[in-house]
C-alpha cells in the first residue's frame, strides 16, 4: 500500500492507496476513526462494498449506514438534509466522522453534508470510480446541484483520509472507466507528457484495469493534483488548469441536457476543441491536437463536436460557466501537450473557431 500525503494548509491528509485494502481487518486497524460514524453510500455501491467497509470500520467505530438512490439528480439539498436530520435524530455530535463510499456523486454529497452538520465534521473518502479516485476525492470541494445548475452550492471541506482501493474498479461498468479515463489523459496533456506517452504504451493494460498499472496510474493523477491543490487550495490561479477541456465539455452536456455524454466524454471533446482552438490561435502546432484526439479516440472516448450543437448555442452555453467576465472568457489552452495556461479570450473568436469546426 502507498500512502500518499496532501499538504493543505490546517487540514492535511493522507490518501492510501493500495489493492484488496478495504479487506483487510489489519488495514482498518491503523486508521484514526471517530468513535461513531456515518456510512453513506447508493444502492449499487453498497451491494458491493457495504459489508466489508462496515465490517472494517466496525472493529473501531459504532458504523450505521444511509444509502442514497443512485444518480446525479440525487446529488441535492434535499438528500443532504435527509442526511443532516438523520444525524440530528440519532444524536450524532461533532466528534462524529461521515464516510463516502462511491462514486463523486456520493463524495461530493457527503463532503457538503460534513462540511455543514454542526458547521463541520470529519469525513473519510472511499472512491469507487476512476473519476473519484483521480479527480473529485482529491482538493477538498464538495457540493450539491441546484435545478439551475450544477455544483452551485457547496463548500471547501479537506477530508481527513481518502481510501483508494484498486479491486473495487473491477465492477466499475466500463463506459464509466473509459469516461474516467478522460481526466487521467487531462493530467498528461496539461502538466506531464511523459505521461501521455506512457498512456499510449500502456494502453492494452490500461483497459484490462491491471492492478499495477491502476497503481501507478492513480498514484500519478492523485501527485499531479496534489500538487497543484497544495499550491492553490481554492482556485484563485494555478488549480483553473484544471478546468482543461471542462468550458467547452460543460456547454456540450448543457446543450444535450446530460443525457448523451457522461461527464468524462464530454470533456474528451471538450479537450480537443481547447486544443483545436488553441491551433486556430497560433499557440499549438496541428501535430500535437492530432495527438491528443488520437490517445482519446484509442481509449473509446469521443472527439468530435456533435454536428447538432450550433456554434452560437455552444458560446451562449459556455457563457454560462461560473468563470468567465462579460465579452471575454477564461479558457484553459496548450501551448505543446504536457503544457497548459490559462488566457482570456475574446467571444468573438471562440464564435469564430466554433464556427469553422462545423464547417469541416
Ligand atoms: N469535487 C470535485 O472536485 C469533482 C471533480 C469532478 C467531478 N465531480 C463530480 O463527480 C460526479 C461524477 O462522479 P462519477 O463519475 O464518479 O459518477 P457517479 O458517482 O454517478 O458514479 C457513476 C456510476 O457508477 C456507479 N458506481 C460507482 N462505483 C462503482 C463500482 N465500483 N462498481 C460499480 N458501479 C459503481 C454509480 O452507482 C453510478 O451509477 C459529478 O457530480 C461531478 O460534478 C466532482
Amino acid at each position: 500500500m502507498q500512502t500518499l500525503r496532501v499538504e493543505t494548509g490546517q487540514s492535511p491528509y493522507n490518501i492510501y492507496l493500495g489493492s484488496g485494502i478495504i479487506q483487510q481487518p489489519a488495514f482498518w486497524s491503523t486508521l484514526n476513526l471517530a468513535p461513531r460514524g456515518l456510512l453513506i453510500s447508493n444502492p449499487v455501491v453498497a451491494q458491493h462494498y457495504q459489508l466489508p467497509v462496515q465490517a472494517g470500520l466496525g472493529q473501531k467505530q459504532n458504523t450505521v449506514a444511509h444509502l442514497v438512490p443512485d444518480g446525479e439528480s440525487f446529488k441535492s439539498l434535499s438528500e443532504a438534509e435527509k442526511i443532516w436530520r438523520l444525524l440530528a435524530q440519532e444524536k450524532f455530535t461533532r466528534d462524529s466522522q461521515l464516510i463516502a463510499l462511491g462514486g463523486g456523486v456520493i463524495g461530493d454529497l457527503t463532503g457538503f453534508a460534513a462540511a455543514n452538520f454542526m458547521r463541520g465534521i470529519d469525513f473519510i473518502g472511499i472512491p469507487t470510480t476512476l473519476l473519484a479516485m483521480v479527480d473529485s476525492s482529491v482538493g477538498g470541494k464538495t457540493g450539491i446541484n441546484l435545478p439551475q445548475g450544477k455544483n452551485l452550492v457547496g463548500a471547501f471541506w479537506q477530508p481527513g483520509a481518502v481510501i483508494m482501493d484498486v479491486d473495487v474498479l473491477r465492477t466499475l461498468p466500463d463506459r464509466e472507466y473509459r469516461s474516467g479515463l478522460a481526466e487521467v489523459i487531462k493530467y498528461g496533456a496539461i502538466g506531464d507528457k511523459a505521461f501521455l506517452q506512457w498512456l499510449d504504451l500502456q494502453r492494452d493494460h490500461v483497459i484490462a484495469r491491471e492492478t499495477d498499472i491502476l497503481l501507478e496510474l492513480i498514484a500519478r493523477c492523485v501527485k499531479h493534483k496534489a500538487a497543484i491543490v497544495e499550491r492553490d487550495p481554492r482556485e484563485s490561479g494555478e488549480r483553473a488548469l484544471l478546468n482543461f477541456g471542462h468550458t467547452f465539455g460543460h456547454a456540450i452536456e448543457t446543450l444535450t441536457h446530460y443525457t448523451t455524454y457522461l461527464h468524462g466524454e464530454a470533456v474528451a471533446i471538450g479537450m480537443v476543441l481547447a486544443a483545436r482552438f488553441s491551433v486556430f490561435s497560433g499557440s499549438l502546432e496541428t501535430s500535437a491536437a492530432d495527438q491528443l484526439a488520437d490517445l482519446l479516440t484509442s481509449y473509446g472516448l469521443p472527439v468530435e463536436l456533435p454536428s447538432s450543437l450550433l456554434a452560437m448555442d455552444m458560446l451562449v452555453a459556455m457563457r454560462g460557466d461560473k468563470k468567465n467576465t462579460a465579452q471575454q472568457m477564461r479558457l484553459i489552452l496548450l501551448q505543446s501537450l504536457g503544457h497548459a495556461v490559462i488566457q482570456q479570450v475574446g467571444e468573438e473568436s471562440i464564435l469564430k473557431f466554433l464556427q469553422s469546426v462545423q464547417r469541416c
